[in-house]
């Protein structure tokens, strides 16, 4: 299971990069305003730094809602670096625009999806990644972690290479039930990643060692 960090925050990306568990990164408009993060000039220099931070592929979301406007911008996004992977919306010419770019090997991350057929439209179109938002379901009394259940099923049946990407990831929980489930890669908050170290059992057996330890020497 692949792990990536959803925020835009240079220093929590370090400190996710530091743990050696990371996969990479998923951004979003709202998360680089979250930063100040405006302007293009900013934003594509924001996006290189984050690349220069990680090993790893990093979603960088287009803002055009039309086709022509998604490739212009998605191409300047890719000649950036390497490491960028096309973020775009599920809607038609999102699903257009992730074929044009899968058409020419440009790693894409359809983002934005909340049914079993939106994730079948974007592995038909190529997508690299496809991301269910369950956090966001949830928050509507829908089950978010079922979907991630279908979605496994379907691709299963076809063997889409499209990678379940679990987004909106609120908690430790719901990484570890995307990993029973077999998504492909989670993007959740630092906390989230963070919150899976934590045991009572490890600290109490840890301080009963040192304490130990140093009764002896
Ligand atoms: C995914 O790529 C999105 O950036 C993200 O996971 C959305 O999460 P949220 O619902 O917590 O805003």
């Amino acid at each position: 299971m692949k792990f990536f960090i959803d925020t835009a925050n240079l220093d929590q990306i370090k400190e996710a990069q530091a743990l050696g568990v990371l996969d990479g990164v998923t951004t979003n408009p709202s998360l680089m305003a979250k930063e100040g993060i405006k302007g293009e000039e900013n934003i594509l220099k924001h996006y290189a730094d984050i690349c220069n931070i990680v090993d790893g592929d990093v979603s960088a979301e287009v803002i055009s809602t039309d086709f022509a406007g998604m490739v212009k911008e998605g191409e300047a996004l890719a000649a950036l670096h390497p490491q960028i992977v096309i973020k775009l919306p599920m809607i038609a010419d999102g699903v257009k625009a992730c074929k044009y770019f899968s058409d020419k090997g440009i790693k894409t991350n359809v983002t934005l999806v909340f049914s079993a057929g939106q994730a079948l439209l974007a592995a038909k179109a190529g997508a690299t990644y496809m991301s269910p938002f369950i956090g966001r379901l949830d928050d509507i009394s829908s089950d978010g972690l079922h979907l991630i259940s279908e979605i496994r099923h379907i691709y299963n049946n076809y063997g889409f290479e499209t990678e379940i990407l679990a987004a909106s990831v609120r908690h430790t929980m719901h990484i570890i039930d995307c990993a029973k489930i077999g998504a492909d890669v989670m993007t959740g908050p630092l906390s989230a990643i963070k919150g899976l170290l934590k045991h009572p059992l490890t600290e109490s057996g840890l301080a009963q060692f040192l304490a130990d330890y140093n009764k002896g020497n």
